[in-house]
């Protein structure tokens, strides 16, 4: 068991490379099997969860090469359509294999999902809009088990724009004749990558950002050589980071496009945050006041998976705060580790209200998933004394080698092994 070991109250300055997300990685891995073709795959950073995923691939039958930070999957050798459960229990991701299988081999066997430790988290609309596919799906023995020798190009309606279901349907119907439409598509930027990343290997998808997504089916594939966008969680959570613990940090060849909703927030209370050719620079020289309220909502909404962290800023910005989770039910995990910390806080339900204090102080706190375990490096960054973080393998899920980055911006933080 690892933990990270911060001696908090540093500024932050300096410059950061960004990494690409792992949410667009996850989907486009698993798409790789579509085509039975060569994917190359560029900047990919190896969190848990990619590696889980090329295991699968490799299960699969694929042969994955890997340079560097260059992946190169040949699907051609793929034969299996079987994901075993001791992958799936491992990384939630692994639902995104449904879809390329059965646009494959019209055939799949996977394991219920794990992953985060965020509450319920069901996949009825992923089930549901591959039924509209005329997909005959059966649920036994902690398998799914999917028949798609009849599948057919048609219309999905989701209840809601699920992030995950949205690219299933788009991976399943990719191969399908005629034409597929999905309303109530989610509308985040790594679906707008998945698109473009299927369309550069012969696909033909159209709309993703917006909330109709329409598959014109296709049979010829080709190579493809392929590099996902920025992680904008990644970007947001070093945004926060600076404006907890002060200073002047650029963030290289970043936009703000991505991360409005965040920024518009930081700009609200009192940081500076510029755009320029070379990338996204933040500014905070005192404490920042509070954001009266923030509620959590599908993209362009503020990011869940950022919720944490600016829960996190809030405990030390001047005046109160209100976060309302409005996606997972248990993403106020943190907020018990917080308060060892010092912060004054009190939820009920899905509603956290946060009165900032001058400061937190350093104790030993543990990562309960992923985004909260980020939240609590964060606060012992920003904090006085020292603070012990422990079951940080939830952080490695979404963040290569955190405490490096934060070193290189003058923090003092160690990852220590048990
Ligand atoms: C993706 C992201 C995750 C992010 C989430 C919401 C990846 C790999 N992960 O997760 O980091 O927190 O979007 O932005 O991209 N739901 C159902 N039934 C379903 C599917 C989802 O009820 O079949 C509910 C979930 O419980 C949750 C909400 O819909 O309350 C959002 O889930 P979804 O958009 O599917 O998130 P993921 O794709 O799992």
């Amino acid at each position: 068991m690892e933990s990270f070991y911060i001696n908090g109250g540093r500024e932050l300055n300096g410059s950061l490379d960004i990494v690409s997300a792992k949410n667009s990685l996850l989907p486009i891995l698993a798409g790789c099997l579509i085509s039975g073709k060569h994917v190359i795959v560029r900047r990919v950073a190896m969190f848990s969860d990619v590696k889980y995923m090329l295991k699968i691939l490799e299960d699969l039958g694929c042969i994955v090469t890997t340079q560097g930070d260059t992946v190169i999957i040949d699907s051609s050798t793929a034969e299996k359509y079987l994901v075993k459960e001791e992958f799936t229990k491992k990384v939630r991701s692994s639902i995104f294999m449904l879809g390329p299988l059965l646009s494959r081999f019209r055939r799949a066997k996977v394991a219920y999902p794990g992953g985060c430790n965020i509450g319920n988290r069901p996949i009825d609309l992923h089930i549901k809009g591959l039924e509209c596919l005329n997909v005959k799906i059966e649920e036994k023995h902690g398998y799914i088990y999917c028949d798609g020798r009849n599948m057919k190009s048609g219309e999905v309606h989701l209840d809601f724009p699920s992030v995950g279901a949205t690219e299933n349907l788009m991976m399943a119907s990719v191969g399908l004749k005629g034409t597929t439409t999905i309303y109530n598509a989610a509308r985040e930027p790594e679906i707008v990558d998945l698109q473009n990343f299927i369309n550069a290997m012969g696909g033909k998808v159209y709309g993703a950002g917006s909330s109709t997504i329409v598959v014109e089916g296709v049979t010829l594939f080709t190579d493809v050589d392929y590099e996902p966008i920025r992680d904008r969680i990644v970007i947001g959570t070093y945004l926060v980071a600076t404006a907890m613990c002060g200073g002047k940090v650029k963030l290289l060849d970043c936009k703000r496009e991505h991360s409005h909703a965040l920024i518009t927030k930081l700009k609200q209370c009192g940081a500076s945050v510029k755009e320029s050719r070379s990338g996204l620079e933040i500014s905070v020289k005192n404490r920042l006041k509070s954001i009266p309220n923030i509620e959590t909502q599908p993209y362009p909404g503020f990011p869940t998976d950022l919720q944490n962290q600016v829960l996190a800023l809030q405990t030390i910005s001047r005046g109160t705060s209100i976060v309302v989770e409005n996606l997972y039910e248990s993403r106020f995990k943190i907020c018990n580790e917080l308060v060892k910390m010092g912060a004054d806080i009190m939820v009920k339900d899905r509603t956290a209200i946060i009165k900032g204090v001058p400061k937190l102080y350093g104790a030993n706190v543990v990562a309960t998933d992923l985004r909260g375990g980020a939240g609590l490096v964060l606060a012992g960054l920003s904090a006085e004394g020292y603070t012990t973080i422990e079951d940080i393998y939830h952080i490695d899920r979404g963040y290569l080698s955190i405490e490096e980055d934060f070193c290189k911006l003058g923090a003092e933080i160690k990852r220590l092994q048990d």
